[in-house]
């Protein structure tokens, strides 16, 4: 679809708490090994909040990361995104919470749920404000501390999440320069919700009923095999598909931006898609499964490590509860404003 304004991305930033939990520190709560992790998921350690940590708190950092990467004034923004399923509370929405903290003084906020997936919903949203012209200047931020909702005492969930967030900032395109935002894809298949899920957290859950033992079932549940073939196919598919609506085939992409869930599904996806590792992104080794942050702090590193030098043209592909999956092409031109 041609939008009347081009997009770009011109800020990418990120922030995950200072506490570092090894896969030994998860030999003594659990039966496991950091051989069994390493092997399975690609994970060597994760972040985790410490009590006085928050989603908005590390939305925030992350936020003013970008917002430093791309050399704007809080002021100039128009409205602010922000894609969790571990808001820091149903409302005021997080998205308020960083409006207010960071002084973007005009900007609206709300927050978006799509779990993995959601910063390709929410770049989708401010790709549809920008170019209808109703708005210059996007911030969107992926954030998500699921530490808060795992059993720490099953080994298949509590091994692969890690806490975390990451923002990006899309602007209006000027006159002469082009549009960057290429295409972005979007799917969902809710008959696959309970596959990976957090459920008896909404209102679906009555208030009467929050004594153990159903609050001891507040906890993310995943059937791990059956997500894994999801996400073997979500990825080479919406990858495909993001590529033939930018017109462009799989072998331009200079650098696929996966969803960090596990290397497995990385290298699996990536071979589907013939794309060689030089050309992909990952950073799950360092920070496991951050959900909704995982996209722009895998970027966000990238970019810090020299790996993305723009310009580049860069898939960005999601997947995860809901379920929910999705793409985008992104020509990724943006240097470091401060140097
Ligand atoms: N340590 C040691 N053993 C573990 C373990 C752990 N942390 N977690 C599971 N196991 C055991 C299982 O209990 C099972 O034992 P059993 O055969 O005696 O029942 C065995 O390891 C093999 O389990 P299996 O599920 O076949 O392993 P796997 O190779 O499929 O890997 C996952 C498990 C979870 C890593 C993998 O299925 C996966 O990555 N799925 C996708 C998860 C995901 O990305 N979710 C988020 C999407 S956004």
């Amino acid at each position: 679809m041609n939008l009347p304004v081009g997009a770009r991305l011109v800020g990418v930033g990120a922030a995950v708490p200072s506490a570092v939990v090894t896969n030994a520190d998860l030999e003594k709560l659990v039966d496991t090994s950091d051989e069994w992790i390493k092997t399975r998921t690609g994970i060597r350690e994760r972040r985790v909040v410490s009590e006085d940590e928050s989603a908005s708190g590390l939305a925030i950092e992350a936020a003013k990361d970008a917002i430093g990467f791309a050399g704007i004034d809080p002021a100039s923004i128009d409205l602010i995104i922000v894609a969790t399923s571990t808001p820091d509370n149903l409302y005021p929405s997080t998205a308020c919470m960083v409006q207010a903290a960071i002084g973007a003084t005009r900007a609206s906020a709300f927050d978006l749920e799509a779990a993995c997936t959601g910063v390709i919903y929410a770049l989708s949203i401010a790709q549809q404000f920008i170019g209808s012209d109703t708005y210059k200047t996007v911030l969107v931020i992926g954030v998500d501390i699921h530490s808060r909702f795992l059993n720490w005492e099953d080994r298949n969930t509590c091994v692969l999440f890690g806490d975390g967030a990451g923002a990006l900032i899309m602007k209006a395109a000027e006159k002469g320069e082009e549009n960057e935002v290429l295409s972005i894809y979007l799917r969902a298949d809710g008959t696959g919700g309970h596959l990976l899920c957090i459920p008896n957290y909404g209102t679906a859950y009555p208030h009467a009923d929050s004594t153990p033992p159903k609050a001891m079932h507040r906890f993310l549940h995943m059937n791990g095999r059956v997500v894994y073939e999801f996400a073997l196919n979500a990825v080479p598919e919406a990858v495909r598909t993001v590529c033939a609506k930018a017109n462009m085939k799989v072998e331009d992409i200079d650098f696929l931006v996966p969803h960090q869930a596990n290397k497995r599904i990385i290298l699996a996806a990536s071979e589907r898609l013939g794309i060689p590792m030089s050309k992909v992104v990952s950073n799950v080794d360092e920070y496991g499964n951050t959900s909704a942050a995982s996209i722009p702090l895998a970027l966000s590193d990238a970019i810090r490590r020299k790996q993305v030098i723009p310009p580049a043209t860069c898939a960005l592909v999601g997947f995860g509860g809901g379920l929910t999956w999705g793409a985008a092409i992104v020509r990724w031109t943006a240097k470091d404003k401060r140097g």
